[in-house]
């Protein structure tokens, strides 16, 4: 796909840098799928995505992934300010599937303090999958405060906000195709 030119966000005062761009994207992603393709050829995986911020991901991840699967997904919150994460993670929306005996991949849009995470694979594993791993787009560097398990990583980038590509401030630039840092204002609530 010819990359369409920044359009109206260029123009943005709230928009940092490019951390990502879409070409280099969409790379990483068929990578990933070829990967994943390869280590569940055996054992068709269940993909649960971690809305909303994965949703992009996620589907462009599964056509990625030659093999038939499956999807399921759900809904966290974590209470806290705009930008940073209390570890206090509430599902908003459970799944449908039912996990004990599958072979679960968690599909997280990006990992932080790593406590939504931590919390999610606690309460994921109490249903008895075959096996859970996780596939996370991007890993902020030196954030992580618990050790998180993570087996699939799309980038590693350094620990300031961002935003595009499924990832938004305040349900804002979910569709910028591309991920960028966020200058913007703090938002409320
Ligand atoms: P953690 O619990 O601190 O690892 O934060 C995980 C969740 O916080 C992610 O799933 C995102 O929803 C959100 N989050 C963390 N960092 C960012 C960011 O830079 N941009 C947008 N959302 C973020
Ligand atoms: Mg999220």
């Amino acid at each position: 796909m010819t990359p369409a030119s920044g359009g109206t966000w260029d123009a943005d005062p709230d928009l940092g840098e490019v951390v990502v761009d879409e070409q280099t994207l969409e790379r990483r992603v068929r990578e990933l799928g070829e990967e994943l393709a390869d280590a569940y050829r055996d054992r068709p995986p269940l993909l649960v995505g971690v809305l909303k911020g994965a949703f992009i991901f996620m589907s462009d991840l599964a056509r990625a992934i030659r093999l038939p699967l499956e999807f399921d997904v759900m809904a966290v919150a974590s209470y806290g300010s705009g930008t940073t994460s209390s570890g206090v993670v509430r599902i908003v929306k459970d799944l449908d599937a039912d996990l004990t005996g599958r072979h679960v991949l968690v599909v997280e849009d990006i990992v932080d303090s790593g406590l939504t995470l931590s919390y999610l694979r606690r309460n994921l594993l109490a249903r008895r999958p075959a096996s859970l791993e996780v596939c996370a787009l991007l890993v902020k560097e030196g954030r992580q405060q618990a050790a998180v398990d993570l087996r699939y990583v799309g980038f590693r980038i350094p620990p300031e906000f961002v935003v595009g590509y499924g990832l938004d401030v305040a349900e804002r630039y979910r569709n910028l195709p591309d991920i960028r840092v966020y200058r913007g204002p703090e938002p409320v609530g």
